[in-house]
């Protein structure tokens, strides 16, 4: 069993890491979305890895992140049109990421035979040193097991893969909580395949046309799971039951107060607890500190040992839409409306 090392991210230690992904070694990393799973885009073997680690599908494919624009070149050949200079000039380097054709170059394994590569710049500076040092783009998924909320801090990933893994980069709580916004543009239009912190209304002050792809708020067809192929698995689940009340306060109190019971819990957000006298979790009160709470409470779930947890809805709006995504999935679309 490898021994998992967790290391501050000083500049030595991110060159030494440096090395362990030239050696075709994987290593958990920060960003600010979540912590991923890096390795070399361009090493078969080291992207192998990856799939057997976290124990993903090999049909999801792998986001390539870079940290400039000319590492494109690696990537693609469609970085031609207006709106993608609009779009990246706007929220590059950041937490979206562009699904755009592939060069012929990009292994199979990191874009599950589409035609298609997914590419993202950071702003994590951490993040960026480490693939800037390393010369050119590297694979990075999030760095839990498959199915299992992302982390979004070192002790997350520790949890999820030590004994599987050589090292992972400390760099503190992530700054946003939620994975990237992932984006398709054809023509003028722009798709939004997972929402994130770069909200349907940031797009439309760029693009004039957006829409939001079935897959965000309802169970996949099977046309949604060719386009995004990681929206078809189940997500982000503690091992408790998960239900997601979109209702005011008091029907929430309500409903939740008739069905109280051994190891079920609610979380609310601040200050809404002293309605309940236990088993009670808070997960923020501004949509953006949801953001940053939301996969740790659904870590804390498990730890405190629930059987059951009924979720507050956050409002759809804004970054409010990335989360609310993210509950759909882990509670398996389990969603009452009052
Ligand atoms: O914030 C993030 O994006 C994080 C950090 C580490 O950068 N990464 C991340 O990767 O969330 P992952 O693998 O957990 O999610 C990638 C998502 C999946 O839903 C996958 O199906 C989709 O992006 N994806 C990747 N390549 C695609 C492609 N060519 N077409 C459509 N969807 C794609
Ligand atoms: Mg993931």
């Amino acid at each position: 069993m490898t021994e998992t090392k967790i290391l501050h991210a000083s500049i030595e230690n991110i060159l030494d890491c440096v090395e362990y992904l030239k050696n075709g070694d994987v290593v958990g990393i920060p960003t600010e979305t979540v912590y991923g799973l890096a390795a070399d885009a361009f090493n078969a073997d080291a992207v192998a890895k990856i799939f057997k680690i976290k124990g993903r599908p090999s049909d999801n494919p792998l986001i390539c992140h870079i940290s400039d624009l000319k590492m494109l070149d690696y990537l693609t050949c469609g970085q031609d049109s207006s709106l993608f200079r609009n779009i990246t000039q706007k929220f590059w380097p950041g937490p979206l990421t562009v699904i755009l054709p592939k060069k012929a170059s990009v292994l199979d394994l990191v874009s599950a035979n589409l035609e298609t590569v997914a590419i993202r710049f950071p702003s994590n500076a951490i993040a960026r040193s480490l693939i800037g040092s390393f010369g050119r783009p590297l694979v990075a998924p999030s760095a839990n097991l498959s199915g299992r909320p992302s982390p979004t801090t070192a002790l997350h990933v520790y949890n999820d893969l030590k004994g599987r893994i050589g090292a992972i980069l400390d760099g503190g709580e992530c700054e946003i909580g939620l994975e990237s916004t992932v984006i398709r543009i054809e023509g003028d239009l722009v798709e939004v395949l997972r929402p994130g912190a770069v909200s349907v209304d940031m797009l439309k002050s760029v693009a004039a046309n957006v829409s939001l792809s079935d897959s965000v708020l309802k169970p996949n067809s099977s046309n949604c799971a060719a386009v995004s192929p990681g929206m078809k698995y189940a997500h982000y689940s503690p091992k408790a039951e998960i239900v997601l009340i979109d209702s005011s306060f008091s029907s929430f109190c309500k409903y939740v107060l008739d069905r109280t019971g051994r190891d079920v819990w609610c979380v609310v957000f601040d200050g809404e607890q002293g309605c309940f006298q236990k088993n009670v979790l808070t997960f923020g009160s501004s949509p953006a500190s949801q953001a940053r709470n939301v996969f740790s409470i659904l870590r804390k779930l498990d730890e405190v040992g629930a059987r059951k947890a009924f979720f507050r809805a956050p409002s759809k709006s804004g970054i409010g839409l990335a989360i609310y995504n993210r509950l759909l999935r882990a509670s398996g679309f389990n969603l009452v409306v009052l």
